[in-house]
């Protein structure tokens, strides 16, 4: 089975947010699974390549496009598509975070690069992730089986009608109210579409959390699907975690504790019995970084401390510094992207917040509990896949699941969470259980494997 990948971001090479695990993951799941997988990624970065560039023939507003193979450490080889306008520092956004402009140009380029690349290649199925992949089916001239990655509705890459006359294939299939819309597209040329969890795939049937894509991904009937991503396990377990000063696994408890007290250094913070409180995120309304910060200004009464890392919208971020700032005893904020706080922070963590309004699956709730923090969250998507509440199965959940979306009832999650946690064998019992979950992509990318095969 040969299977081209196209993806705009990839771990650990180009990440904004789980997309690149996501990506990643499954890419490297299917290749053990001995499935030939050419991942495909914009050159953002004028990467050094290896061996002949292969020249695309796209069409003259892409400026020309060429592919080469890099070699991407801890990952493996990747072919990465150079045109006039996607080598950028960032893949989305200039230095204020604001989206370029021409990011239509950008990636429908990229896309017409990857259908080229079809064309040369002729692997057995094209698998397409998120919208800026989205148009590649439209600028194919031959058949093949492909499946469309839904990962995050909430970006559709909407724009002008007049991208429409760019297509080759179909263009009828991308008009969107309008306008031209790559991930309506995407759903309706793909052979079966996926979204990252169950629970999601369903809200999006029902118009809970749907996009205004109810209509198109109902008629897609069972061609659409949502499958669980897991997580790169080579790279979340604490037991290997370079990031971390000590090493440990489900059967040391005190590992923890020294890892949180060298983290919280220089604060001047006694933790004593109190539950340290984690969260690490892009900064967006999706996360619901309106309700942590609700969390935050209650801490004392909880009692608790709390760190959160997290980089995106600068008014949200302002208001988190704001509240950092009136509370230092209590509550830190890290305005930053950085990995190896990211992988501490979990290690530190005696429970880990996932407050999001919507989730398509959610990889931090997983993340957190291979390091043994346990999960409140949310009951939305892939949150409620993967987090069963204590409570509701007691010596049997994987963490606190909030009644609804609201401040109220995840302080009312949160609060439970932290009396479990006051005792001693119930929270050695939990971070047991929730390190010995398999988090891995193996189930899941047998799924996907199962996928290509009915379409092929
Ligand atoms: P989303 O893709 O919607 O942002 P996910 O939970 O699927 O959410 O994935 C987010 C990924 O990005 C996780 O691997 C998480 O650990 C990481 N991450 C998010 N914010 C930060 C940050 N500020 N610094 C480092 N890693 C982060
Ligand atoms: C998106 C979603 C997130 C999901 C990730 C990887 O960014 O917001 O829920 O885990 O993609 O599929």
């Amino acid at each position: 089975m040969r299977v081209l990948f196209a993806t705009a971001e990839l771990s650990p090479l180009v990440k904004v947010g789980g997309l690149a695990d996501a990506a990643s993951g499954l890419a490297k799941a299917l290749t053990s699974s001995g499935v030939d997988v050419e991942v495909v990624v914009p050159n953002y970065g004028n990467w050094a390549t290896q061996g002949d560039d292969d020249r695309l023939d796209v069409p003259d507003w892409v400026g020309g496009a060429t592919a080469a193979q890099i070699e991407v450490a801890d990952f493996g080889p990747v072919t990465a598509i150079s045109t006039p306008s996607l080598g950028r520092p960032h893949p989305y956004t200039d230095d204020r975070g604001q989206g370029f402009p021409d990011n239509d140009a950008r990636f429908f380029g990229f896309s017409a690069a990857v259908a080229r690349l079809v064309e040369l290649r002729n692997p057995d199925v094209l698998h397409i992730h998120d919208w800026h992949t989205g148009s590649s089916l439209g600028y194919l001239r031959q058949s093949i089986p492909a499946v469309f990655t839904i990962h995050n509705p909430a970006y559709q890459g909407t724009t002008s009608s007049q991208w429409l006359q760019t297509f080759s294939y179909r263009p009828n299939a991308y008009e969107w109210f309008g306008n031209s819309n790559p991930l309506t597209g995407a759903i309706a040329l793909s052979d079966a579409v996926t979204t990252v969890s169950p629970s999601f795939a369903r809200e999006m049937l029902d118009g809970q959390h749907d996009f205004g894509l109810e209509g198109p991904l109902k008629a897609k009937g069972d061609r659409f699907t949502g499958i669980i991503n897991g997580i790169d396990t080579s790279v979340w377990d604490p037991a290997v975690d370079e990031h971390l000063s000590l090493r440990y696994d489900s059967s040391g408890g005190g590992a923890k504790r020294k890892i949180a007290r060298e983290l919280i250094d220089g604060l001047g913070w006694n933790l004593g019995t109190e539950p340290l409180i984690g969260m690490v995120t892009r900064i967006t309304d999706q996360k619901g970084v309106d309700i942590a910060l609700e969390v935050a200004q209650r801490l004392e009464h909880i009692p608790a401390r709390m760190i959160l890392l997290g980089s995106g919208d600068a008014s949200l971020a302002a208001r988190a510094q704001h509240i950092a700032d009136r509370n230092p005893d209590r509550f830190v904020f890290h305005d930053a992207y950085d990995e190896g706080l990211a992988h501490r922070i979990f290690a530190a963590s005696d429970i880990y917040l996932v407050p999001s309004r919507f989730e398509p699956c959610g990889l931090t709730q997983m993340q957190a509990m291979a390091y043994g923090a346990i999960p409140v969250a949310t009951p939305v998507g892939g949150l409620c896949d993967t987090v069963f509440d204590e409570d509701a199965s007691p010596g049997e959940g994987t963490g606190f699941l909030a009644e609804d979306v609201s401040a109220d009832s995840f302080l009312d999650a949160l609060q439970r969470a932290a009396r479990m946690w006051r005792s001693t064998k119930k929270r050695g019992q939990m971070r047991r259980r929730i390190m010995e979950i398999d988090w891995s992509w193996s189930a899941s990318a047998e799924r996907y494997l199962d996928l290509y095969e009915d379409l092929t």
